[in-house]
């Protein structure tokens, strides 16, 4: 089993199109998939078609500890979700210490996927942490349309506290081009610019830009079940079989 954060505190860089679309080809791949979304704008579970204004029971209550993890699961697209609401966000008021080992309690109910994936919100916040307590790696979704290296060090420097204070065998596996324009001298700019800076680490496999994309959510589907001939399709077939490779081999 891989339990892997899919993270960047910057917003909206491909973090929830990643996660679905990832774990959707995954599964496709014939892995046993689990997608845990650890954001309260819950846009994951919207992705696969969940209402998150009609779930009862969400991830928050797994962090309460009043359910474990397979008393809420969501089956969807042959992929386990464990979805979220708008409650999510309430995790600031609880009244408990040490509040970034919740999702560690109960850890063996995740054992039988081959990945786990978790969608997490753009901030470095107890939610992200959570996430990065249970993680063995993270992807980092980024976005080549400008360069975002400020906050790229946010992160790293983020992680590496994580592993000093909360989670030692946490790293960061790979970055991933999403939104990528071959015609723009930007993206590629972008690119070689990671490339560079942190050599060996980006995914060769671009997520280009593409409609299909953006349209699936609102239909509530994969994008293998929206537009299955989409360049959007191709890409993230693609990247899962390059990540796939990268974790197995
Ligand atoms: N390759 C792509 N081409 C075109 N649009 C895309 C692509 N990837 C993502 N999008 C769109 O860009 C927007 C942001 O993507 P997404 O929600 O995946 O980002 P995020 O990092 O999860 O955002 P947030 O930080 O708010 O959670 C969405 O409207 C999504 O449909
Ligand atoms: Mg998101």
């Amino acid at each position: 089993m891989r339990i892997i954060s899919i993270s960047n505190n910057k917003g909206g860089v491909g973090k929830t199109t990643t996660t679905v679309n990832l774990a959707a080809a995954m599964q496709i791949l014939g892995k046993k998939v689990m997608v845990m979304d650890m954001d309260h704008q819950a846009q994951s579970t919207y992705h696969f078609g969940i209402n998150p204004n009609k779930v009862t029971e969400s991830i928050f209550d797994v962090l309460k500890g009043e359910k474990r993890y397979h008393e809420i699961i969501i089956k969807r697209a042959g992929i386990d979700i464990l979805p979220a609401n708008a409650e999510l966000r309430n995790i600031e008021f609880l009244p408990l210490p040490a509040k970034e080992f919740l999702l560690k309690e109960n850890m063996e109910d995740l054992e039988g996927y081959d990945y786990v994936l978790i969608d997490c919100p753009p901030s470095l916040g107890v939610l992200t942490l959570n996430a990065m307590a249970i993680s063995e790696y993270i992807l980092v979704p980024l976005q080549a349309q400008f360069l975002p290296f400020h906050g790229m060090y946010n992160l790293f420097e983020a992680v590496q506290m994580v592993k000093k204070r909360i989670n030692r065998n946490i790293e960061v596996s790979g970055i991933i081009g999403t939104m990528y324009n071959p015609k723009k001298s930007i993206s590629r700019e972008v690119m070689e610019e990671t490339e560079k800076r942190l050599p060996g680490k980006l995914y060769s496999t671009m997520i280009r830009e593409n409609v299909a994309l953006q349209e699936a959510p609102s239909w509530g589907k994969t994008i293998f079940e929206y537009k299955p001939d989409s360049n959007g399709a191709d890409d993230y077939m693609a990247l899962t079989e390059e990540v796939i490779k990268r974790f197995e081999e």
